[in-house]
């Protein structure tokens, strides 16, 4: 533990934009705190558990689009460029893509070196002529790609609609930011989650499993064992709720009775039925993926979704 005069009280090892993050998010009205502090080690694991329940629609689906579009990526992207994948994590559908388009590099961005060392390793085997250059990293912040790809052509990947993850202000900014970052002759593929009936999209983030409620959870965990933190985790319920004006589902941390809690050292406290907002995951309908693709400098220029339209591949152009 570090203890200094007017410091607050963390572990050594706790980065200081998580208790930034966490201290001011914990002070607002209502509470909210911004979903990437999820993926701790456990959290990334609870996530891999997410993708493979049978509720979690998005991962089945866009795995199944990647699987089956091979010979329209090949005409649509062309091959030869080299792909760069945002928030790779153990890059599980990406092995679809490369098969289809046959890149002659593969840039993985992710902020979990552990994971992403581990997936690029498989896919080097996987592939053998493949140059892999993994780049741990926050694709949220600025990025600078590896000399060796300074003359290709890019393909940037962005699978399973986390941009759904950032409000839309937030959506439009990272769009732009690709966008200058792969360059004028870049194309971009990116995963979009559709608006759908509520109760599908409500079961995916409020498993019979309880999965999602584990990893909503964990952040607690996280914050007591990183921040000095005494929060009952036993004292809180997962809640997942479609807020349709937004467009999004939402995920809560709900008290279920008056607590007081310490993180860091500083006080906290919080009514029965007072939430903290952990996570939004926005839907777009189709015209609002365009729109969204349009406002972050792409041109949408194909689109496969599946037979009910639950979820949306789209290719786009720089524009
Ligand atoms: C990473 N992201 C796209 C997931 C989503 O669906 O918003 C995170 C998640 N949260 C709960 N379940 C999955």
């Amino acid at each position: 533990m570090l203890l200094t005069d007017d410091a607050p009280l963390v572990t050594p090892a706790a980065d200081p934009a998580f208790l930034r993050d966490i201290l001011h998010g914990l002070s607002q009205q209502p509470k909210a705190t911004p979903p990437i502090w999820f993926y701790d080690r456990r959290g990334s694991e609870l996530f891999e558990a997410i993708t493979q329940l049978p509720e979690y629609y998005p991962t089945q689906t866009e795995t199944a689009l990647l699987a089956s579009h091979g010979a329209d990526f090949a005409t649509a992207v062309g091959r030869g460029r080299a792909v760069v994948e945002f928030g790779a994590g153990s890059a599980r559908k990406t092995p679809h893509l490369l098969r289809a388009i046959d890149p002659c590099a593969y840039v993985p961005i992710d902020i979990s070196g552990d994971y992403l060392l581990a997936s690029s390793a498989a896919l080097e085997m996987a592939f053998p002529g493949l140059t892999v250059l993994p780049l741990v990293g926050d694709f949220n912040a600025a990025l600078t790609l590896p000399t060796a790809i300074g003359g290709m052509a890019r393909l940037g990947f962005f699978p399973g609609s986390t941009i759904g993850n950032l409000e839309p202000d937030g959506a439009v900014d990272l769009l732009r930011a690709m966008r200058r970052l792969l360059g004028d002759d870049a194309m971009l593929m990116i995963g979009m989650d559709r608006v759908k009936d509520s109760d599908r999209m409500i079961a995916a983030y409020d498993d019979a499993a309880g999965v999602t409620a584990a990893f909503n959870r964990n952040l607690l965990a996280r914050i007591n064992h990183e921040l000095e933190g005494d929060i009952p985790l036993d004292a809180f319920v997962h809640r997942a709720v479609w807020n349709d004006d937004k467009a999004r589902i939402e995920m809560h941390l709900e008290a279920v009775k008056p607590l007081r809690f310490k993180v860091a050292g500083q006080d906290f406290s919080m009514e029965a039925g007072e939430t903290i907002h952990t996570e939004s995951s926005h839907k777009y309908g189709p015209r609002d993926s365009r729109l969204l693709l349009r406002s972050g400098h792409w041109e949408p220029v194909r689109e496969w979704t599946d037979d009910e339209g639950l979820f949306s591949l789209i290719l786009a152009q720089a524009a």
